[in-house]
Protein backbone atom coordinates (compact mmCIF):
# COMPACT_ATOMS: atom_id res chain seq x y z
CA UNK A 1 0.00 0.00 0.00
CA UNK A 2 1.02 3.62 -1.05
CA UNK A 3 2.45 5.23 2.51
CA UNK A 4 0.58 9.00 1.39
CA UNK A 5 -3.13 8.38 -0.19
CA UNK A 6 -3.96 12.42 0.07
CA UNK A 7 -5.42 12.78 -3.03
CA UNK A 8 -2.07 15.62 -5.04
CA UNK A 9 -3.46 18.80 -6.66
CA UNK A 10 -5.02 18.30 -10.22
CA UNK A 11 -5.81 14.87 -9.13
CA UNK A 12 -9.55 13.40 -10.26
CA UNK A 13 -10.39 13.08 -6.50
CA UNK A 14 -8.80 17.05 -5.66
CA UNK A 15 -10.86 18.15 -8.71
CA UNK A 16 -14.08 16.35 -7.05
CA UNK A 17 -13.90 18.01 -3.88
CA UNK A 18 -13.18 21.31 -5.20
CA UNK A 19 -16.85 21.00 -6.90
CA UNK A 20 -18.43 19.43 -4.57
CA UNK A 21 -17.98 22.31 -2.27
CA UNK A 22 -18.87 24.95 -5.26
CA UNK A 23 -22.48 22.70 -5.81
CA UNK A 24 -23.04 20.74 -2.39
CA UNK A 25 -24.61 22.61 0.69
CA UNK A 26 -21.39 23.27 2.99
CA UNK A 27 -23.92 21.26 5.94
CA UNK A 28 -22.47 18.50 5.36
CA UNK A 29 -19.67 17.08 7.51
CA UNK A 30 -16.12 15.87 5.44
CA UNK A 31 -13.32 15.46 7.35
CA UNK A 32 -10.81 14.32 4.35
CA UNK A 33 -11.04 14.26 0.93
CA UNK A 34 -12.17 10.37 0.19
CA UNK A 35 -13.91 10.22 -3.27
CA UNK A 36 -15.39 7.14 -3.59
CA UNK A 37 -14.97 5.42 -7.07
CA UNK A 38 -15.98 1.71 -6.00
CA UNK A 39 -15.87 -0.70 -3.11
CA UNK A 40 -15.80 -4.46 -2.32
CA UNK A 41 -16.25 -6.28 1.07
CA UNK A 42 -14.64 -3.85 3.62
CA UNK A 43 -12.03 -2.64 0.50
CA UNK A 44 -12.25 0.60 -1.10
CA UNK A 45 -10.89 2.45 -4.31
CA UNK A 46 -10.96 6.35 -4.68
CA UNK A 47 -11.24 7.77 -8.05
CA UNK A 48 -7.40 7.85 -7.95
CA UNK A 49 -7.42 4.43 -8.04
CA UNK A 50 -6.00 4.23 -4.33
CA UNK A 51 -6.74 1.25 -2.08
CA UNK A 52 -8.38 2.19 1.51
CA UNK A 53 -9.42 -0.55 4.39
CA UNK A 54 -13.23 0.93 5.00
CA UNK A 55 -13.97 0.79 8.90
CA UNK A 56 -16.89 2.78 8.51
CA UNK A 57 -19.20 0.72 6.16
CA UNK A 58 -20.46 4.30 4.90
CA UNK A 59 -21.27 5.30 8.85
CA UNK A 60 -22.06 1.62 9.71
CA UNK A 61 -24.94 0.98 7.13
CA UNK A 62 -23.23 -1.45 4.39
CA UNK A 63 -23.50 -4.19 6.71
CA UNK A 64 -22.80 -7.03 4.52
CA UNK A 65 -19.96 -5.09 3.23
CA UNK A 66 -19.78 -3.26 0.11
CA UNK A 67 -21.76 -4.96 -2.98
CA UNK A 68 -22.26 -7.98 -1.72
CA UNK A 69 -22.78 -10.31 -4.70
CA UNK A 70 -26.63 -11.63 -3.04
CA UNK A 71 -27.62 -7.86 -2.37
CA UNK A 72 -26.43 -6.75 -5.57
CA UNK A 73 -28.49 -9.54 -6.98
CA UNK A 74 -31.81 -9.04 -5.07
CA UNK A 75 -31.51 -5.36 -6.14
CA UNK A 76 -30.91 -6.21 -9.33
CA UNK A 77 -33.84 -8.83 -9.88
CA UNK A 78 -36.39 -6.75 -8.13
CA UNK A 79 -35.06 -3.61 -10.23
CA UNK A 80 -36.07 -5.54 -13.42
CA UNK A 81 -39.69 -6.55 -12.01
CA UNK A 82 -40.47 -2.86 -10.62
CA UNK A 83 -39.08 -0.01 -8.66
CA UNK A 84 -41.68 1.47 -7.47
CA UNK A 85 -45.38 1.14 -6.50
CA UNK A 86 -46.23 3.16 -3.21
CA UNK A 87 -46.69 0.76 -0.64
CA UNK A 88 -48.58 3.23 1.18
CA UNK A 89 -51.50 2.54 -1.20
CA UNK A 90 -50.75 -1.07 -2.93
CA UNK A 91 -49.19 -4.12 -2.21
CA UNK A 92 -46.30 -5.72 -3.13
CA UNK A 93 -44.46 -9.01 -1.70
CA UNK A 94 -41.41 -7.92 -0.34
CA UNK A 95 -42.65 -5.27 1.65
CA UNK A 96 -45.07 -8.06 3.41
CA UNK A 97 -42.32 -10.51 3.35
CA UNK A 98 -39.53 -8.14 5.27
CA UNK A 99 -42.62 -6.35 7.95
CA UNK A 100 -43.25 -10.64 8.50
CA UNK A 101 -39.46 -11.08 9.51
CA UNK A 102 -38.81 -7.95 11.55
CA UNK A 103 -41.93 -8.27 13.61
CA UNK A 104 -40.64 -11.74 14.19
CA UNK A 105 -36.81 -10.99 14.99
CA UNK A 106 -38.04 -8.15 17.14
CA UNK A 107 -37.59 -9.46 20.99
CA UNK A 108 -40.65 -9.90 22.91
CA UNK A 109 -43.39 -12.63 22.49
CA UNK A 110 -46.27 -10.26 22.02
CA UNK A 111 -47.29 -9.90 18.22
CA UNK A 112 -45.81 -6.87 16.29
CA UNK A 113 -46.49 -4.87 13.34
CA UNK A 114 -44.14 -2.56 10.92
CA UNK A 115 -43.64 0.57 8.87
CA UNK A 116 -41.24 1.55 6.72
CA UNK A 117 -39.48 5.15 5.76
CA UNK A 118 -36.53 6.02 4.06
CA UNK A 119 -34.09 6.68 6.72
CA UNK A 120 -33.28 6.62 10.68
CA UNK A 121 -34.96 10.38 10.98
CA UNK A 122 -37.61 9.33 10.00
CA UNK A 123 -38.31 5.83 11.66
CA UNK A 124 -37.95 7.96 14.82
CA UNK A 125 -40.36 10.90 13.45
CA UNK A 126 -42.81 7.94 13.15
CA UNK A 127 -41.90 6.34 16.54
CA UNK A 128 -42.96 10.11 18.47
CA UNK A 129 -45.61 10.28 16.49
CA UNK A 130 -47.05 6.77 17.48
CA UNK A 131 -46.04 7.42 20.80
CA UNK A 132 -48.12 10.40 21.39
CA UNK A 133 -51.18 8.69 19.00
CA UNK A 134 -50.84 5.53 21.04
CA UNK A 135 -50.60 6.89 24.89
CA UNK A 136 -52.75 10.15 24.34
CA UNK A 137 -49.63 11.96 26.22
CA UNK A 138 -47.34 14.67 24.64
CA UNK A 139 -43.72 14.59 26.48
CA UNK A 140 -40.69 12.53 25.71
CA UNK A 141 -37.61 11.58 27.90
CA UNK A 142 -34.48 11.35 25.79
CA UNK A 143 -30.65 11.30 26.81
CA UNK A 144 -27.72 13.97 26.64
CA UNK A 145 -25.32 12.58 23.73
CA UNK A 146 -28.34 11.37 22.25
CA UNK A 147 -28.31 11.23 18.23
CA UNK A 148 -31.88 10.26 16.94
CA UNK A 149 -31.26 12.75 13.23
CA UNK A 150 -32.44 16.33 12.58
CA UNK A 151 -35.81 16.70 11.14
CA UNK A 152 -37.80 19.12 13.97
CA UNK A 153 -39.25 16.15 15.88
CA UNK A 154 -35.94 13.94 15.79
CA UNK A 155 -33.83 17.10 16.73
CA UNK A 156 -35.68 18.10 19.54
CA UNK A 157 -34.60 14.20 21.09
CA UNK A 158 -30.85 14.88 19.93
CA UNK A 159 -29.02 16.13 22.27
CA UNK A 160 -25.07 15.38 20.86
CA UNK A 161 -23.79 18.31 19.21
CA UNK A 162 -24.27 22.38 19.68
CA UNK A 163 -24.15 22.97 16.00
CA UNK A 164 -26.82 20.01 14.94
CA UNK A 165 -29.35 22.96 17.01
CA UNK A 166 -27.84 25.89 16.60
CA UNK A 167 -30.26 28.33 14.45
CA UNK A 168 -33.15 25.91 14.12
CA UNK A 169 -35.33 26.62 17.55
CA UNK A 170 -38.06 26.67 18.52
CA UNK A 171 -37.91 22.58 18.00
CA UNK A 172 -41.02 20.28 19.22
CA UNK A 173 -41.94 21.35 22.90
CA UNK A 174 -41.98 18.56 25.79
CA UNK A 175 -38.74 17.02 25.14
CA UNK A 176 -36.19 16.62 28.32
CA UNK A 177 -32.97 14.97 28.42
CA UNK A 178 -31.32 12.94 31.34
CA UNK A 179 -27.76 12.00 31.65
CA UNK A 180 -27.17 8.72 29.97
CA UNK A 181 -24.90 5.77 31.92
CA UNK A 182 -21.77 6.99 30.44
CA UNK A 183 -19.58 5.48 33.31
CA UNK A 184 -16.46 6.49 32.28
CA UNK A 185 -17.72 10.36 32.14
CA UNK A 186 -20.43 9.82 34.74
CA UNK A 187 -22.47 13.23 35.22
CA UNK A 188 -23.33 12.40 39.03
CA UNK A 189 -19.39 11.83 39.58
CA UNK A 190 -20.23 8.34 41.13
CA UNK A 191 -19.17 4.88 40.47
CA UNK A 192 -20.99 2.12 39.09
CA UNK A 193 -21.97 -0.43 40.55
CA UNK A 194 -22.04 1.19 44.18
CA UNK A 195 -24.47 4.25 42.16
CA UNK A 196 -27.03 1.36 42.48
CA UNK A 197 -27.68 3.35 38.65
CA UNK A 198 -28.49 6.80 39.86
CA UNK A 199 -28.33 8.20 36.56
CA UNK A 200 -31.72 6.32 36.13
CA UNK A 201 -33.03 6.94 39.81
CA UNK A 202 -32.23 10.29 38.82
CA UNK A 203 -35.66 10.52 36.47
CA UNK A 204 -37.97 8.98 39.32
CA UNK A 205 -37.23 11.68 42.37
CA UNK A 206 -35.98 14.41 40.94
CA UNK A 207 -37.58 14.50 37.26
CA UNK A 208 -41.04 13.09 37.88
CA UNK A 209 -41.32 14.86 41.46
CA UNK A 210 -40.02 18.51 40.57
CA UNK A 211 -40.95 19.23 36.95
CA UNK A 212 -41.89 16.77 34.51
CA UNK A 213 -45.25 14.98 35.81
CA UNK A 214 -45.00 10.92 34.41
CA UNK A 215 -48.49 11.02 33.79
CA UNK A 216 -48.06 13.23 30.54
CA UNK A 217 -44.78 10.63 29.19
CA UNK A 218 -45.10 9.46 26.82
CA UNK A 219 -42.19 7.90 25.83
CA UNK A 220 -38.67 7.09 27.09
CA UNK A 221 -36.30 7.59 23.91
CA UNK A 222 -33.04 5.55 24.01
CA UNK A 223 -30.40 4.48 22.66
CA UNK A 224 -29.19 0.87 23.57
CA UNK A 225 -25.22 2.05 23.27
CA UNK A 226 -25.02 5.64 22.08
CA UNK A 227 -24.05 6.12 18.79
CA UNK A 228 -22.78 9.68 17.97
CA UNK A 229 -22.51 10.20 21.42
CA UNK A 230 -19.15 7.99 21.89
CA UNK A 231 -20.27 4.44 21.65
CA UNK A 232 -21.27 4.70 25.08
CA UNK A 233 -22.39 1.09 25.83
CA UNK A 234 -24.19 1.02 29.83
CA UNK A 235 -23.61 -1.02 32.82
CA UNK A 236 -25.69 -4.15 32.80
CA UNK A 237 -28.60 -3.08 34.59
CA UNK A 238 -29.13 -0.20 33.05
CA UNK A 239 -31.91 -0.82 30.60
CA UNK A 240 -33.74 -3.33 32.75
CA UNK A 241 -33.97 -0.50 35.37
CA UNK A 242 -35.42 2.17 32.45
CA UNK A 243 -37.84 -0.55 31.39
CA UNK A 244 -39.17 -1.00 34.69
CA UNK A 245 -39.42 2.45 35.16
CA UNK A 246 -41.17 3.09 32.06
CA UNK A 247 -43.99 0.00 32.85
CA UNK A 248 -44.70 1.53 36.62
CA UNK A 249 -45.54 4.96 35.05
CA UNK A 250 -47.38 3.44 31.72
CA UNK A 251 -44.50 5.04 29.79
CA UNK A 252 -43.53 3.90 26.35
CA UNK A 253 -39.91 2.44 25.66
CA UNK A 254 -38.32 3.10 22.40
CA UNK A 255 -35.35 1.73 21.23
CA UNK A 256 -33.50 3.68 18.69
CA UNK A 257 -31.52 0.75 17.11
CA UNK A 258 -30.73 2.49 13.67
CA UNK A 259 -26.77 2.76 15.07
CA UNK A 260 -26.91 -0.32 16.99
CA UNK A 261 -28.85 -3.04 15.47
CA UNK A 262 -28.88 -4.95 12.49
CA UNK A 263 -26.40 -7.54 13.95
CA UNK A 264 -23.61 -5.07 14.55
CA UNK A 265 -23.34 -5.69 17.91
CA UNK A 266 -22.93 -9.57 17.98
CA UNK A 267 -27.10 -9.94 18.30
CA UNK A 268 -29.56 -8.88 15.86
CA UNK A 269 -30.84 -6.19 18.39
CA UNK A 270 -28.37 -4.54 20.92
CA UNK A 271 -31.26 -4.52 23.38
CA UNK A 272 -31.02 -8.28 23.34
CA UNK A 273 -27.44 -8.31 25.23
CA UNK A 274 -29.78 -6.68 28.29
CA UNK A 275 -32.56 -8.99 27.99
CA UNK A 276 -35.19 -6.20 27.59
CA UNK A 277 -38.02 -5.59 25.33
CA UNK A 278 -38.79 -2.48 23.74
CA UNK A 279 -42.39 -1.45 23.05
CA UNK A 280 -41.46 0.32 19.43
CA UNK A 281 -37.92 -0.69 17.95
CA UNK A 282 -36.63 2.55 15.36
CA UNK A 283 -34.51 0.62 12.46
CA UNK A 284 -32.45 1.90 9.51
CA UNK A 285 -28.76 1.99 8.28
CA UNK A 286 -27.85 -1.17 8.37
CA UNK A 287 -30.92 -3.17 7.69
CA UNK A 288 -30.35 -3.19 3.84
CA UNK A 289 -26.70 -3.12 2.80
CA UNK A 290 -26.88 0.66 1.56
CA UNK A 291 -30.78 1.06 0.12
CA UNK A 292 -32.23 3.90 1.61
CA UNK A 293 -34.62 1.73 4.39
CA UNK A 294 -35.95 2.83 7.95
CA UNK A 295 -38.28 0.91 9.72
CA UNK A 296 -40.17 0.80 13.14
CA UNK A 297 -41.39 -2.41 14.69
CA UNK A 298 -43.85 -1.88 17.76
CA UNK A 299 -46.10 -4.06 19.78
CA UNK A 300 -49.28 -4.86 18.08
CA UNK A 301 -51.16 -3.27 20.94
CA UNK A 302 -49.76 0.26 20.16
CA UNK A 303 -50.32 0.74 16.33
CA UNK A 304 -53.79 2.06 16.90
CA UNK A 305 -53.57 4.77 14.31
CA UNK A 306 -56.19 4.45 11.39
CA UNK A 307 -55.14 5.00 7.50
CA UNK A 308 -53.85 8.21 6.87
CA UNK A 309 -52.65 9.04 9.75
CA UNK A 310 -48.97 8.21 8.54
CA UNK A 311 -47.59 7.23 5.84
CA UNK A 312 -44.83 7.61 2.88
CA UNK A 313 -44.52 7.66 -0.82
CA UNK A 314 -41.57 5.93 -0.69
CA UNK A 315 -40.69 4.39 2.29
CA UNK A 316 -41.09 0.24 1.94
CA UNK A 317 -39.19 0.85 -1.59
CA UNK A 318 -39.26 -2.70 -2.90
CA UNK A 319 -35.90 -2.20 -4.30
CA UNK A 320 -34.74 -1.26 -0.38
CA UNK A 321 -37.42 -3.80 0.96
CA UNK A 322 -35.53 -6.47 -1.49
CA UNK A 323 -32.07 -5.57 -0.09
CA UNK A 324 -33.04 -6.00 3.20
CA UNK A 325 -34.02 -9.31 2.67
CA UNK A 326 -31.13 -10.14 1.40
CA UNK A 327 -29.36 -8.72 3.84
CA UNK A 328 -31.01 -10.32 6.75
CA UNK A 329 -30.37 -13.95 5.58
CA UNK A 330 -26.47 -12.95 5.05
CA UNK A 331 -26.82 -11.79 8.89
CA UNK A 332 -29.04 -14.69 9.60
CA UNK A 333 -26.51 -16.96 7.88
CA UNK A 334 -23.27 -16.02 9.55
CA UNK A 335 -22.45 -12.53 9.40
CA UNK A 336 -23.43 -11.73 13.23
CA UNK A 337 -21.44 -14.26 14.59
CA UNK A 338 -18.55 -12.74 12.36
CA UNK A 339 -19.65 -9.51 13.84
CA UNK A 340 -19.33 -11.16 17.57
CA UNK A 341 -15.77 -12.73 16.93
CA UNK A 342 -14.36 -9.81 15.13
CA UNK A 343 -15.75 -7.40 18.08
CA UNK A 344 -13.02 -9.51 20.45
CA UNK A 345 -10.76 -9.45 18.00
CA UNK A 346 -11.09 -5.38 18.10
CA UNK A 347 -11.39 -5.21 21.80
CA UNK A 348 -8.27 -7.45 22.47
CA UNK A 349 -6.06 -5.77 20.30
CA UNK A 350 -7.51 -2.58 21.42
CA UNK A 351 -6.76 -3.29 25.23
CA UNK A 352 -3.31 -4.26 24.39
CA UNK A 353 -2.87 -0.79 22.61
CA UNK A 354 -4.07 0.57 26.04
CA UNK A 355 -1.58 -0.67 27.90
CA UNK A 356 0.85 0.67 25.59
CA UNK A 357 -0.67 4.41 25.29
CA UNK A 358 -1.51 6.72 28.21
CA UNK A 359 -3.70 8.58 25.67
CA UNK A 360 -6.69 5.91 25.32
CA UNK A 361 -8.65 6.73 28.30
CA UNK A 362 -10.95 3.86 27.49
CA UNK A 363 -11.82 1.26 25.26
CA UNK A 364 -15.33 -0.15 24.97
CA UNK A 365 -18.18 -1.77 22.31
CA UNK A 366 -20.19 -4.44 21.65
CA UNK A 367 -19.23 -6.68 18.70
CA UNK A 368 -18.23 -4.00 15.82
CA UNK A 369 -19.45 -0.96 17.39
CA UNK A 370 -16.22 -0.30 19.09
CA UNK A 371 -14.73 2.80 20.15
CA UNK A 372 -11.22 4.04 21.86
CA UNK A 373 -11.49 7.16 23.58
CA UNK A 374 -8.79 9.78 23.97
CA UNK A 375 -7.46 12.12 26.75
CA UNK A 376 -4.93 14.43 27.24
CA UNK A 377 -4.86 12.91 30.71
CA UNK A 378 -5.73 9.49 32.15
CA UNK A 379 -6.51 10.92 35.66
CA UNK A 380 -8.35 14.51 34.86
CA UNK A 381 -9.27 12.73 31.27
CA UNK A 382 -9.71 15.99 29.43
CA UNK A 383 -10.69 14.97 25.87
CA UNK A 384 -8.20 14.75 23.32
CA UNK A 385 -9.94 16.69 20.68
CA UNK A 386 -7.16 17.78 18.34
CA UNK A 387 -5.34 14.73 19.19
CA UNK A 388 -8.35 12.43 17.94
CA UNK A 389 -8.48 15.02 14.59
CA UNK A 390 -4.59 14.40 13.58
CA UNK A 391 -5.50 10.53 13.85
CA UNK A 392 -8.53 10.16 11.77
CA UNK A 393 -6.72 12.18 9.47
CA UNK A 394 -3.45 10.41 9.59
CA UNK A 395 -5.09 6.91 8.82
CA UNK A 396 -6.85 8.41 6.18
CA UNK A 397 -3.02 9.42 4.51
CA UNK A 398 -2.07 5.64 5.54
CA UNK A 399 -5.05 4.38 3.72
CA UNK A 400 -7.79 3.25 6.33
CA UNK A 401 -11.55 5.29 6.63
CA UNK A 402 -12.22 5.78 10.24
CA UNK A 403 -14.46 8.15 11.59
CA UNK A 404 -15.22 10.40 14.86
CA UNK A 405 -17.75 10.28 17.57
CA UNK A 406 -18.39 11.68 21.17
CA UNK A 407 -15.80 15.00 21.96
CA UNK A 408 -13.04 12.56 21.38
CA UNK A 409 -13.47 9.00 20.70
CA UNK A 410 -12.50 7.07 17.66
CA UNK A 411 -15.27 4.91 16.76
CA UNK A 412 -14.44 1.27 14.39
CA UNK A 413 -18.18 0.13 12.80
CA UNK A 414 -16.65 -2.02 9.45
CA UNK A 415 -18.82 -4.38 7.72
CA UNK A 416 -19.90 -7.42 9.72
CA UNK A 417 -18.16 -9.75 7.25
CA UNK A 418 -15.18 -8.30 7.86
CA UNK A 419 -12.16 -10.98 7.79
CA UNK A 420 -9.47 -11.29 10.63
CA UNK A 421 -6.52 -10.28 8.08
CA UNK A 422 -8.47 -6.76 7.43
CA UNK A 423 -9.16 -6.16 11.08
CA UNK A 424 -5.14 -6.50 12.21
CA UNK A 425 -4.09 -4.57 8.69
CA UNK A 426 -6.76 -2.06 9.32
CA UNK A 427 -5.93 -1.96 13.04
CA UNK A 428 -2.02 -2.05 12.45
CA UNK A 429 -2.32 1.14 10.50
CA UNK A 430 -4.65 2.80 13.56
CA UNK A 431 -1.80 1.94 15.68
CA UNK A 432 0.75 3.69 13.57
CA UNK A 433 -1.60 6.74 13.53
CA UNK A 434 -1.93 7.25 17.42
CA UNK A 435 1.94 6.93 17.42
CA UNK A 436 2.62 9.44 15.16
CA UNK A 437 -0.23 11.61 16.31
CA UNK A 438 1.11 11.38 20.04
CA UNK A 439 4.46 12.41 18.86
CA UNK A 440 3.78 15.46 17.45
CA UNK A 441 1.35 15.84 20.31
CA UNK A 442 3.93 15.73 22.42
CA UNK A 443 6.66 17.86 20.30
CA UNK A 444 4.39 20.65 20.63
CA UNK A 445 3.85 20.32 24.38
CA UNK A 446 7.86 20.35 24.46
CA UNK A 447 7.86 23.41 22.42
C1 LIG B 1 -29.02 6.28 16.65
C2 LIG B 1 -29.39 7.06 15.41
N1 LIG B 1 -30.67 7.45 15.25
C3 LIG B 1 -31.04 8.13 14.16
C4 LIG B 1 -30.15 8.47 13.16
C5 LIG B 1 -30.60 9.21 11.95
O1 LIG B 1 -30.59 8.34 10.85
P1 LIG B 1 -30.53 8.90 9.35
O2 LIG B 1 -29.23 9.60 9.18
O3 LIG B 1 -30.68 7.68 8.50
O4 LIG B 1 -31.69 9.81 9.18
C6 LIG B 1 -28.81 8.10 13.32
C7 LIG B 1 -27.81 8.47 12.32
O5 LIG B 1 -26.63 8.50 12.55
C8 LIG B 1 -28.42 7.37 14.47
O6 LIG B 1 -27.15 6.98 14.67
Amino acid sequence: MAAQKQPTVGSLAEEYVRRDAEAISPSLTRIYPFVMDHGRGSLVWDVNGQQFIDFTAGIAVTSTGHSHPEVVQAIQDQAAKFIHMSGTDFYYTVQVELAEKLDSLMPGSEPKQAFFTNSGTEAVEAAFKLARYATGRTRMIAFIGAFHGRSMGALSLTASKYVHRKGFAPLVPGVTHVSYGYCYRCAYNLEYPSCDVYCVKYIEDTLFKRFVPAAEVAAIFVEPIQGEGGYVVPPPPYHQRLRELADKYGILRVDDEIQAGMGRTGKMFAIEHWGVVPDILCLAKGIASGMPLGAIVAKKRWMTWPPGAHASTFGGNPVSCAAALATLRLLEGGYVENAAQMGERFMERLRRMEANHPSIGDVRGLGLMVAVELVKNRNSKEPAVDLRAAVVQKCFEKGLLILGCGMSTVRFMPALNITADVVDEGLGIFEQALIEAENAAYRVLRE
